[in-house]
């Protein structure tokens, strides 16, 4: 990633700018065969979760929630199949999620029997609403099922001493909990779990419902980690969705705030407006020259995968993988595109109008970048024939077959492709 600058925006001597920046990846934990299967209108197949699983295993996912196998009976199965068939890699530690139900808990024990090392994720919902509305319970009751999940997962998890647990606890709704409270909350499980002690505990803060602006989530996240018990031995770790449409900026600002783990999907795809995006996170810390230990290079085949398990097409603009995030048919950006390949010299930081990032790192192609239409221009037209078929239009002919190609885009009313700009070309140069 040495091609890409720290910062992309230009820093002014007499300014220190930003006070706050990411400087390395968080870990990340992908969930889209729990939270993404949850949303699908028709939930994944066994074959389909494997083949998901096993991309996510590709891109480098090092902790993968799969599933809620005390309730659901296919969850339960895959999970029962990832360990028996020995298909998680000795790096890859699986994560499944419970209610802080006693029988649920069980359950989820169950199904992760024989795992070399595995994620217990529990959560209660803390919110105002959800305490008032969905459960009639005052704030001492909501604690109370916190304390007893996590009580009941730690002496599960000592009837399986073979397993390396790691035990984790999301405050359901976070973002529509007192924050006082949640830490109440989550000191109240650090009892029970000891993290001081030596056992590793994940504390998950979800913006289940996104209903603040991304500063204000990251000022809750600041909150938590100043305030708890032990921040030094906690993995703090957020789950955003996207209601707002700012899931990925409300995981960076939080990643700012001070967390060290973001829990996502690729593409997004998850509850309602869907979760937090693991590609655009990781490839926005790529283009700050940033490893963001996921490796996208192939995203033609994570697309297609992902398309196919979710059904869910890609939209063209998704960023870095739809079709139409590196091209540009509008006349001035194809110019300045043009001029800015041209001069680039190999090793050059990248430096690109118009490209955030090379189009070559997620295997994307240079053809991909300029089409044309009935508004594209003359340096789009002139490198188009320049990169297809090593014709160098002089200037002064730039302009006039310009004029013949976008002329011939209005007639025809859509893109115009290589092969018809080159016959035109032909036929009004060569022929004569
Ligand atoms: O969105 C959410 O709150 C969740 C939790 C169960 C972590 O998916
Ligand atoms: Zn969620």
């Amino acid at each position: 990633h040495r091609k890409y600058r720290r910062f992309d925006v230009p820093n002014k001597p007499d300014r220190q700018w930003p006070n706050h920046r990411i400087d390395s990846a968080p870990r990340w934990c992908a969930v889209d065969l729990r939270d993404g299967n949850q949303a699908l209108v028709k939930p994944m197949s066994p074959a389909q979760k494997q083949r998901l699983f096993d991309l996510l295993v590709k891109v480098g996912c090092k902790e993968i929630e799969i599933g809620f196998p005390s309730a659901s009976q296919p969850d339960f199965d895959f999970c029962r199949k990832l360990i028996e068939e020995n298909r998680i890699p000795d790096d890859v530690t699986i994560q499944v999620l419970t209610q802080a139900r006693p029988e649920l808990i069980e359950r989820s024990f169950e199904a992760l029997k024989g795992a070399r090392r595995a994620i217990v994720h529990v959560y209660n919902s803390t919110s105002v609403v959800q305490r008032e509305q969905v459960f009639s319970m005052d704030k001492a009751g909501i604690k109370q099922i916190a304390v007893s999940g996590a009580q009941l997962v730690k002496d599960e998890a000592a009837k399986y001493p073979a397993t390396e647990w790691v035990f984790q606890y999301s405050p359901e709704s976070f973002t529509g909990t007192e924050t006082d409270y949640a830490i109440e909350v989550i000191d109240a499980v650090n009892a029970v779990w000891q993290p001081e002690n030596g056992q590793e505990v994940i504390i998950n803060l979800p913006a289940t419902v996104e209903m603040s602006s991304p500063n204000v989530f990251a000022d809750q996240v600041e909150t938590v980690c100043e305030g708890i018990k032990h921040r030094e031995h906690l993995t703090i770790s957020l789950h955003t969705h996207n209601d707002r449409g700012c899931a990925v900026a409300a995981a960076e600002l939080g990643v700012m705030a001070g967390a060290d783990r973001i829990e996502g999907t690729l593409m997004g795809n998850g509850e309602r407006t869907g979760n937090m995006d693991l590609i655009t996170m990781a490839m926005n810390l790529y283009s700050q020259g940033i490893d963001p230990k996921l490796n996208f290079e192939n995203m033609a085949e994570i697309r297609e995968v992902v398309e196919s398990c979710t059904d869910i097409a890609t939209h063209p603009r998704h960023p870095y993988v739809g079709e139409l995030v590196f091209t540009a048919f509008s006349g001035s950006h194809q110019d300045a595109i043009r001029k800015c390949l041209v001069r680039r010299e190999e090793g050059d930081i990248w430096n690109v109008a118009y490209l955030p990032i090379d189009p070559h790192d997620l295997g994307r192609r240079y053809e991909e970048v300029v089409r044309i239409n009935s508004q594209s221009g003359k340096g789009g037209v002139a490198h188009v024939l320049e990169r297809d078929y090593n014709i160098d239009l002089p200037r002064w002919l730039q302009q006039e077959f310009s004029r013949l190609v976008q002329k011939a885009a209005e007639d025809q009313g859509g893109e115009i492709d290589s092969l018809t700009i080159r016959r035109l070309f032909d036929e009004h140069y060569l022929a004569v």
